[in-house]
């Protein structure tokens, strides 16, 4: 089999706190082939974000990557030197953030930050950068970008920020581009048409993306794989469809029915699964997801967490009770509690329409 274009193994990263060790990525493997899409779905402070920082070697202090392998082209991260690294965030992988303010310079103007970022990989001499910013542009569809090249941020709507974010991270072709949150502060107009942009680009290009997201419509329209972490662990992993179809792990069961709206605010969580993910600092024992589990049984919370086991082809799930194995009559029973929060919601706020399916 050919080589991934990332794999990552059994990464662990750490925060050293007052409160004790919090382990946000607790011992994560997967793989992202190039060209495809990946989606990382999972609650919030579940270690979507410290995994991606750590692959870049980001990570705000005081974090620390403990442990494992993270190889891009077969090239340890871990182990680049200072220079090696700064080619590899230039050249190989980008990042887009979810706020692109604090990502781009306020005092400088658009065209001249797409620029900057390309030379200072040497990639592209300064002639050929700045003929090329008005091109990666228009690439991003930002109308008129003859002009707007020479604006400021604050001269750019919330979604033009992130088309030129998108621009950005583009600019030196990488293999790999992660995206955290891309579209969550965008309303919903300006979310379909980033993702539009983003399918284009892995179309056109051939560019590899690893899309973090609450969102499973975007997922659903985005992406041909999934992991779905819990607690700085990942509990289940395969093709979108076959998850969406059929998820085997509780937990995405549960997230796939606690679908947030898409024009939902960050500040809104996810809130239909029952009580709240654990503190790192302090993961139950057992399965981590056994104390909010519809389908709990003894074994979940008495025996060590149990490891990712094959549930399909291609489809793998860290569960002792797997969801093919519960009763028509218990899943009956879980979703009505569930339903009964969602109700509950749907009369505070309308739900958008979700544009992909969602099984389960
Ligand atoms: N600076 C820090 N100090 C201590 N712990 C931290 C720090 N930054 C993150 N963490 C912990 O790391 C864990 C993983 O955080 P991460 O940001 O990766 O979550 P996430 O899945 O991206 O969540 P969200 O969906 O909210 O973005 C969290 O439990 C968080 O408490
Ligand atoms: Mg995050």
């Amino acid at each position: 089999m050919a080589q991934p274009l990332l794999q990552v193994e059994d990464l662990r990263t750490q925060f050293f706190t007052t409160r004790g060790v919090v382990h946000a990525v607790d011992g994560v493997t997967f793989h992202v082939d190039a060209g495809e899409t990946l989606g990382v779905v999972g609650e919030s402070g579940c270690g979507k974000t410290m995994t991606a920082l750590s692959i870049l070697r980001l990570l705000p202090d005081p974090g620390k990557i403990m442990s494992g392998r993270i190889l891009f082209r077969g090239k340890d991260v871990t182990k680049m030197t200072d220079e090696e690294i700064r080619d590899f965030r230039g050249n190989d992988v980008a990042m887009i953030f979810q706020d692109p303010m604090t990502s781009l310079n306020p005092v400088t103007r658009i065209g001249s930050q797409i620029e900057e970022a390309m030379t200072a990989h040497e990639r592209f001499t300064e002639t050929l950068a700045r003929g090329r910013v008005i091109e990666l542009l228009k690439r991003v569809r930002v109308p008129a970008a003859e002009s707007r090249v020479k604006d400021y941020p604050h001269q750019f709507s919330g979604g033009m920020r992130q088309r030129a974010m998108i621009a950005m991270g583009l600019s030196n072709e990488p293999d790999l581009l992660i995206a955290d949150e891309p579209t969550t502060a965008l309303d919903v107009t300006v979310q379909a048409q980033i993702i539009q942009l983003m399918k284009q680009l892995n179309r056109e290009l051939n560019t590899a993306m690893m899309l973090i997201t609450h969102n499973m419509a975007l997922v659903a329209s985005l992406c041909q794989r999934i992991i779905v972490m819990y607690a700085g662990r990942i509990v289940e992993e395969g093709p979108v469809e076959q998850i969406f179809k059929s998820p085997q792990h509780p937990y995405t069961w549960s997230l796939l029915r606690s679908v947030p709206r898409v024009d939902e605010a960050r500040k809104d969580r996810l809130v239909s699964i029952k009580g709240l993910p654990p503190d790192l600092s302090h993961s139950p024992p057992g399965c981590k997801f056994h104390p909010r589990c519809p389908f709990v049984i003894d074994k979940c919370k008495d025996e060590p967490e149990p490891p990712l086991g094959e549930v399909a082809t291609n489809q793998v799930a860290r569960c002792w009770v797997l969801m093919r194995n519960v009763k028509q009559d218990d899943i009956d029973a879980a979703k009505q509690s569930a339903l009964s929060k969602e109700a509950a919601e749907k009369l505070k706020a309308p739900t958008a329409e979700l544009g992909g399916t969602i099984g389960g």
